[in-house]
C-alpha cells in the first residue's frame, strides 16, 4: 500500500483560531486534511445518534477536575481504528514500564478480542465476569481486576455484545467513566486498550480518558485513519469530555533499514509535529513471543532492546506531560 503524502502545513504560518476545539496544536496539524468533503466521512465515525445529546456537558456536566484525584490519575486510551498497529502491545508494555518506574498502574481490556487479557496468561473464554459486566450491569470494577504484572481489568468474549447492550442505556458513553470512579484514585496510570473501531467501546474510552495515545504502524501508514480518529475525538470533546485530546503518536514496527519506514516517520512528523514521540518501537519478533508466554516483553526479555524501547517511551510520555503542564502553568501565570 502506498503512503499518502498530505499537503504540508502552510508555510509554518500560525493557524486560524478555532476556540471551540482543544487543543489548538491538534487542530493545527490536522487543518489541511480535516476539510475533506463531508461525503467522504468514514462509516466508523459515530453518527450524532451514537454520541448521545442527552449526555452532553449541558445535560450531564463533566465533573470539575480541580483539586480531585481525577487530575492526578492519567487515564490514557490507546486507540487506532486500524487493526494490528500494536495498541495491545503498547498498552501492556507501556503499563509495565510505568510500573517499573514506581507508578501504580491499571490496564483495562476493552477489546472483545481479549488480546490484552490473553497476553497476561488469562483465557477470556473462561472468565466469568469481565468489563462487559462493569459496563452493562454496573458490577464494581474491583471485581474484575486480576493482579498480574500489573493490575488488569479483564475482557471476555461477552464484550462483543457490549455495544448493542449499551446502546439501550442512558449514559451509554459514560459507562467506563462511571466504572473507573471506584478505583481511579488508587492508580497513577490507567491504560485502556480499545478495539480496532471507533464504536461505542472506544467512545467510552475517550470519555473516561485524560488523553489518547495513538500507535501507528510505520509500514501501513493511514493518515486518513488518523483524521477520522481526530474527528471522533473532536465530537467527544464537544459533547462529552472537553479535556480529552491526542497526547502523542507512537511509531511502531519501525524498520530503519527500509526507506518505507523512514518515509512513514517523515510524513508523520510533517503532519503531526511534536505529537510524534521520538521513541521508535522497532520491528522485532520479541513482541510476538512475549504474549505467548503470558508476559510483557519487559519480563520476557528484560535487558533486550524491545523492553528498553518501551521504557524509553514511558519516560518520554511522563516528560512530555510535565513539559505540557509547565507550559500551561506559565501561560496562566
Ligand atoms: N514492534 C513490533 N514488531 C513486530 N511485531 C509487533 C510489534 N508490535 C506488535 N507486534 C505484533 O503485531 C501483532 C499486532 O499487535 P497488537 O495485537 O498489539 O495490535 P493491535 O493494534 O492491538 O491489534 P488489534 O487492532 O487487532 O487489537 C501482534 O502479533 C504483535 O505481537
Ligand atoms: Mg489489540
Amino acid at each position: 500500500m502506498g503512503l499518502i503524502r498530505l499537503l504540508p502545513r502552510p508555510g509554518g504560518s500560525p493557524p486560524a483560531p478555532t476556540p471551540e476545539r482543544q487543543p489548538e496544536h491538534v487542530e493545527r496539524v490536522l487543518e489541511p486534511v480535516v476539510s475533506e468533503p463531508a461525503s467522504e466521512a468514514p462509516s466508523e465515525t459515530p453518527s450524532d445518534s451514537t454520541v448521545d445529546a442527552t449526555t452532553s456537558p449541558a445535560a450531564d456536566p463533566a465533573p470539575d477536575t480541580s483539586g480531585d484525584t481525577r487530575t492526578a490519575t492519567r487515564v490514557i486510551a490507546l486507540a487506532n481504528q486500524k487493526g494490528g498497529v500494536a495498541k495491545t502491545t503498547t498498552t501492556l508494555n507501556l503499563g509495565v514500564a510505568f510500573r517499573e518506574m514506581g507508578h501504580r498502574v491499571l490496564l483495562v481490556d476493552l477489546d472483545p478480542q481479549g488480546n490484552l487479557t490473553m497476553s497476561q496468561g488469562l483465557n477470556p473464554d473462561a472468565i466469568e465476569r469481565s468489563m462487559f459486566d462493569v459496563l452493562v450491569h454496573r458490577v464494581p470494577i474491583s471485581e474484575v481486576i486480576e493482579q498480574r504484572e500489573v493490575d488488569l481489568a479483564v475482557a471476555s468474549i461477552d464484550l462483543a455484545g457490549a455495544e448493542l447492550a449499551l446502546s439501550a442505556l442512558i449514559g451509554r458513553e459514560r459507562s467506563l467513566e462511571k466504572g473507573l470512579a471506584e478505583v481511579r484514585g488508587q492508580y497513577d496510570f490507567i491504560l485502556v486498550d480499545t478495539p480496532p473501531s471507533l464504536g461505542l467501546l472506544t467512545i467510552n474510552a475517550f470519555v473516561a480518558a485524560t488523553g489518547v495515545i495513538v500507535p501507528v504502524q510505520c509500514e501501513y501508514l493511514s493518515l486518513r485513519g488518523l483524521v477520522q480518529l481526530e474527528n471522533t475525538l473532536a465530537m467527544v470533546r464537544e459533547n462529552l469530555n472537553p479535556h480529552v485530546a491526542v497526547e502523542g503518536i507512537v511509531p511502531t514496527m519501525f524498520d530503519a533499514r527500509t526507506l518505507h519506514s523512514r518515509e512513514a516517520i517523515e510524513i508523520l512528523e510533517e503532519n503531526f509535529g511534536d505529537l510524534v514521540y521520538r521513541t521508535r518501537i522497532r520491528k522485532t519478533v520479541r513482541y510476538a513471543e512475549a504474549p505467548v508466554k503470558g508476559s510483557s516483553v519487559l519480563k520476557y526479555d528484560p535487558t533486550g532492546a524491545a523492553a528498553e524501547a518501551y521504557r524509553e517511551l514511558a519516560r518520554e510520555v511522563v516528560a512530555a506531560k510535565e513539559a505540557q503542564d509547565g507550559a500551561q502553568a506559565r501561560e496562566h501565570a
